[in-house]
């Protein structure tokens, strides 16, 4: 596990270049005819990404389907009304940095999912400076009432930081929430090794 500031150090050394960013996964929870008891919540960035250059297909987006091929859950994907996010990895650093020191709430496009039917909800996101991207405390904030009596369980991609307190941030930011044992996943391995991430989210899922 690395720190912030070893952190830090690793993201103004990296090389910048410039993208372009493809829009990835599903756009929302399904419509099937059955609802799944089982849903996988996350927010992914494609373009420029640590260590695994541009990608068109967010890292925590190949983790997110992975566990929704092995749940068979619905998908919803957090993503900005106001999409601002820059596609290169300084300026997405600096811009998530400011996000980050300003506590912000981005607001989240559409409706978001109404968690009610479902029994548990799997929700990941990639480490941003040690903790959630901002947006997905918009996430908790607005469905904490309904994350109440389910079996909530946290996963990250990341750099290094591992799950960075995921699950006991989640748990601050929603008490009422019945927060399970996290995943992380590395955003090299979710890129370039996608069946060492189906072993390990299977073992996570105790299957
Ligand atoms: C704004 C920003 C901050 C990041 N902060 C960390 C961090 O604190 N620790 C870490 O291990 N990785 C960090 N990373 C790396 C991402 O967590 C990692 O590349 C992740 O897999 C990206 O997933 P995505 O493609 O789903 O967005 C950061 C990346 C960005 C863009």
């Amino acid at each position: 596990m690395i720190t912030r500031n070893l952190f830090k150090t690793a993201l103004l050394s990296a090389a910048v270049v410039l993208s372009t960013t493809v829009a990835s996964a599903d756009d929302g929870a399904r419509d099937g005819a059955k609802q799944s008891k089982n849903l996988v919540v996350y927010f992914s960035r494609t373009g420029e990404q640590y260590g695994v250059g541009v990608i068109s297909h967010g890292n925590t987006a190949v983790v997110a389907e992975i566990i929704a091929g092995e749940t068979g859950a619905d998908m919803f994907e957090v993503k900005p009304q106001k999409d601002e996010y820059p596609a290169t990895y300084k300026e997405l650093t600096d811009y998530a940095k400011k996000e980050l020191f300003e506590n912000a709430r981005p607001a989240i496009a559409g409706s978001l999912p109404d968690l009610s039917g479902y029994d548990t909800v799997y929700i990941g996101a990639p480490v941003w400076w040690g903790d959630w991207p901002m947006i997905m405390y918009t996430f908790f904030e607005s469905k904490c009432g309904q994350m109440e009596g389910k079996k909530i369980m946290p996963f990250a991609t990341h750099a290094g930081s591992g799950l960075s307190g995921f699950d006991r941030k989640l748990s601050e930011a929603c008490g009422k929430a019945s927060v399970g044992a996290g995943l992380a996943v590395t955003g090299a391995d979710a890129q370039k090794d996608p069946e060492s991430v189906k072993t390990a989210v299977k073992g996570w899922l105790g299957k």
